[in-house]
């Protein structure tokens, strides 16, 4: 018996491609990241109507700083006008809006805006919407070490009660599922050091469509591949498929 088409619980999004799409219209890469936002409310909209309860996209990782000022510049401004023109209607819709990454490194008017809009929409449920900025992977299983170490030298854990789930407890995402897909748009084949240590057993979906061009119906196809897809979680298929 086929398996009905299963809907992930967690959809994490490697946004890419929004300085090509804009390299293509000979218009400047600030343009693509401009563009990009449409993409980032149609992924919203589409993962409510269909019932995906956690999205988790990627917007700025660690090694981003590296690009050109005023490119990382342009990405600065338009978080900051994306945070004071975009959480009324996530709010209203019942988004839960929350940040991962290294937040402290953002200027103060922006770090404000990222905690005024996590703490206005704490109490939603709708969907739960994670936005990785300043985000790197190593960072993420560093800052936990450095946690448990912490508690460790502070008394309240023991180094023989560091097992998977206290690691994983300290951790970005700590609480919600790990991503059952893993999306990345604009043809590259790698995790760029996004969530390494949730994406364990992640299915991954790569596409050649650039992210600014990832619409419902780019998900959809996401997601149908998602549904044919067999995950065994190291068991045999026969076993999968006993349990399914
Ligand atoms: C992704 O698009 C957005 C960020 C990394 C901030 P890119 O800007 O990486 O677009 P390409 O890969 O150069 O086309
Ligand atoms: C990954 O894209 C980071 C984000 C989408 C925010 P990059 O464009 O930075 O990745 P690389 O440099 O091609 O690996
Ligand atoms: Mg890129």
């Amino acid at each position: 018996m086929t398996a009905p088409p299963a809907t992930p619980r967690h959809v994490a999004i490697i946004m890419d491609g929004n300085g090509r799409w804009a390299e293509r219209r000979h218009r400047p890469r600030a343009f693509g990241h401009r563009a990009g936002q449409k993409a980032v409310r149609a992924s919203v909209r589409a993962c409510r109507e269909r019932g995906i309860p956690t999205l988790t996209l990627f917007a700025f990782s660690s090694e981003n700083w590296q690009r050109p000022r005023e490119e990382v510049g342009a990405l600065m401004d338009l978080f900051l006008r994306a945070l004071d023109s975009e959480v009324d209607e996530l709010h209203s819709a019942g988004v839960r809006l929350d940040f991962i990454g290294d937040i402290g490194a953002f200027a103060p008017a922006l770090r404000e805006r990222m905690q005024a809009a996590t703490l206005r929409t704490a109490g939603n449920a709708t969907l739960t919407l994670n936005i990785a900025v300043n985000y790197g992977g190593r960072w993420d299983i560093t800052q936990a070490a450095r946690r448990l170490a912490s508690e460790a030298a502070a008394g309240r854990l023991v180094p023989d009660d560091i097992d998977e789930p206290t690691f994983a407890a300290r951790l970005a995402l700590a609480g919600l599922p790990p991503p059952d897909l893993l999306i990345r748009t604009g043809g590259e084949h790698r995790i760029s050091n996004f969530l390494l240590w949730q994406l364990a057993y992640a299915e991954l979906y790569f596409t050649e469509t650039l992210w600014p061009d990832f619409d419902a119906a780019a998900l959809d196809a996401a997601l149908e591949d998602y549904a044919r897809r067999e995950r065994r979680f190291g068991r045999t298929g026969n076993q999968s498929r006993a349990r399914a």
